[in-house]
């Protein structure tokens, strides 16, 4: 047989692809038909269960490049994790960017966060960090994850997203208030996945070789900058194409045009920091770039298509648990439930293997005792001695590997019971400081938007969301009231939310700038 000629799975030659076998030219059909059997029935399992989040995305692969300096340091001042410590020594990765809600092929124009999941391969084993655009989030307990993604989805009867469902779900969570302005605003549609930022959005921690951490969050500014669109530009685009986004990546790649992103930290001591007005384990809350600098670490860059859409984006599988050493959890109570959620989906939506998957696996082998399970492609690297799949062993199983640095050892204590962090003033304050730095025609937009949004909400729901958006800033609730046509004096009448203490209203915004203004050291220089 040569090369290009049609078999089985089973490597039987196909002589006619063009009919099944029956009795007679009109049949029927016979069982015992392995060749059509075998074509219709894979056929029948071509479809995985789409991501149950961020279904619509593409992805390239390319490389990372450390500096070998964070800020004015040594990288090995903060960590000991080789691939943010050895200058110029390219790492690859594999970047899946996602809108949230809508199914696999629904449009790109959606106004939606963007999800930014990065896999680096490296030496070390597989580092994933799975954030978003907006380096905030909705929520900062995983708990509530469900709910907020159910109210955010299609109506479980009219199968449409319905804005009453989501302000509904919001009105009861001023903490959401921050990222909702976001969302609303023209950040809520970037204009393609080139022209967009990335952040970890979840709090990590940096460790060094001395066994010392710090707090920190990542983020990924485009070299290209940030461009966003309004409703009006989003529906032109999306009258022609629900696929925009993909394209335009993919077309860049192909034309040699790759998209660069310099990856950044922003660093705090370890401890609780009570001097903060917001907690630094909120995903709700940045960073104030003015105190807590972005400090450049590395550069990304994008180079190569995949070469098979499902292979390597749809079986893709990030995960925030996939950290290397020098790299640890914080105890970001979002960041310590979404580590479970992952893997968890993942071995249900690609399957128990999922891990021996090309994109998914390690640069460096994986050798493990772990054994079996539906479609296991291979056996993972054993030690010498193949019939030794346990460990400890005298008979030449795999060993524990020798710890080299110090242990990263945290000292934990509480009593145990379900919490919500007492530091909630910020929850108004820098939504409202989101409202103040963007200029007046992202305000005009958000407004427009929100407007629209609260004219098919029920009154009491559009009600209370005047007066979360009067507390994050007066001139915030008016426009909304006046362009819904509701009420303001009967919103800001309203009593404090039940079981949330009131909000502290319309402090003035700390200095710090919105994403959009940001700009590294090392771009400031280049520009
Ligand atoms: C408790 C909160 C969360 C839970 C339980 C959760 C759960 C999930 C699940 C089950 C998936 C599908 C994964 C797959 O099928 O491979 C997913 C995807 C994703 N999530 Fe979350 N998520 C949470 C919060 C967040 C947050 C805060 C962010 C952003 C910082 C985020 C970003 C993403 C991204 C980017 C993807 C798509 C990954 C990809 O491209 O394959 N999620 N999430």
């Amino acid at each position: 047989m040569s090369d290009g000629q049609l078999t089985t799975r089973q490597g039987h030659p196909v002589y006619d692809n063009q009919s099944l076998r029956s009795v007679g030219e009109r049949g029927p059909a016979t069982l015992e038909n392995y060749q059509f059997i075998e074509k219709i029935t894979h056929f029948d399992r071509e479809r995985i269960p789409e991501r149950v989040v961020h279904a619509r995305g593409t992805g390239a692969h390319g490389y990372f490049e450390p500096y070998g300096r964070i800020g004015d340091q040594p990288a090995a001042t903060y960590t000991r994790a080789k691939v943010l410590t050895r200058t110029g020594v390219r790492t690859p990765v594999f970047i899946r960017f996602s809108t949230v809600i809508g199914s696999k092929d629904s449009p790109e124009t959606a106004r939606d966060p963007r999800g930014f999941a990065i896999k680096f391969k490296t030496e070390e084993g597989v580092w994933d960090l799975v954030g978003n655009n907006l380096k905030v989030f909705f929520i900062r307990d995983a708990i509530k994850f469900p709910d907020m993604i159910h109210a955010f989805k299609p109506d479980p009867v009219s199968n449409r997203q319905e804005p009453w469902r989501f302000y509904d779900f919001v009105m009861h969570h001023p903490e959401s208030l921050h990222m909702v302005t976001w969302v609303k605003s023209p950040w809520g549609i970037p204009a393609d996945y080139r022209h967009m930022q990335g952040s970890s959005v979840n709090t990590y921690k940096l460790v060094n070789d001395q066994g010392e951490a710090w707090l920190c969050k990542f983020s990924f500014e485009p070299r290209l900058g940030v461009r966003n669109l309004t409703s009006g530009e989003a529906a032109e685009i999306q009258a022609r194409d629900v696929g925009h986004a993909t394209r335009d990546l993919h077309d860049a790649i192909e034309r040699g045009d790759f998209p660069e992103w310099e990856m950044c930290v922003q660093l705090m001591s370890d401890d609780a920091h009570p001097e903060l007005d917001f907690d630094p384990l909120d995903d709700t809350k940045r960073w104030p770039e003015d105190r807590f600098p972005l400090l450049p670490v590395g550069r990304v860059v994008l180079d190569r298509n995949p070469s098979n859409f499902f292979a390597e984006v749809e079986q893709a599988a990030f995960g925030t648990g996939v950290l290397v050493d020098g790299i640890d959890f914080s105890d970001d109570k979002m960041l310590q439930g979404r580590t479970l959620s992952y893997s968890d989906t993942q071995r249900y939506r690609v399957g128990a293997n999922y891990l021996q998957l090309p994109v998914n696996a390690p640069a460096t082998p994986a050798r493990t005792n772990q054994r079996d399970g539906q479609m296991a492609y291979h056996v993972d690297a054993a030690g010498e001695n193949p019939r030794v799949n346990y460990e400890p062993s005298s008979m030449g199983g795999l060993r524990e590997t020798d710890r080299t640095a110090r242990e990263y050892h945290p000292w934990v204590e509480g009593h145990l019971g379900r919490y919500q962090t007492t530091r909630t003033a910020d929850d108004y304050r820098q939504a409202g400081d989101r409202y103040r730095s963007f200029d007046e025609r992202e305000r005009d937009d958000l407004i427009a938007n929100l407007v629209e949004d609260m004219k098919a909400c029920p009154e009491h729901i559009a009600l209370r969301m005047v007066w979360h958006f009067w507390h994050c800033d007066e001139d915030y609730g008016r426009r909304v009231a006046e362009g819904a046509g509701l009420d303001l004096e009967k919103a800001r009448a309203l009593p404090p939310l039940p079981g949330k203490p009131p909000p502290g209203r319309n402090r003035p915004g700390s200095t710090y700038t919105s994403g959009k203004r940001e700009g590294t050291a090392s771009q400031a220089a280049a520009e």
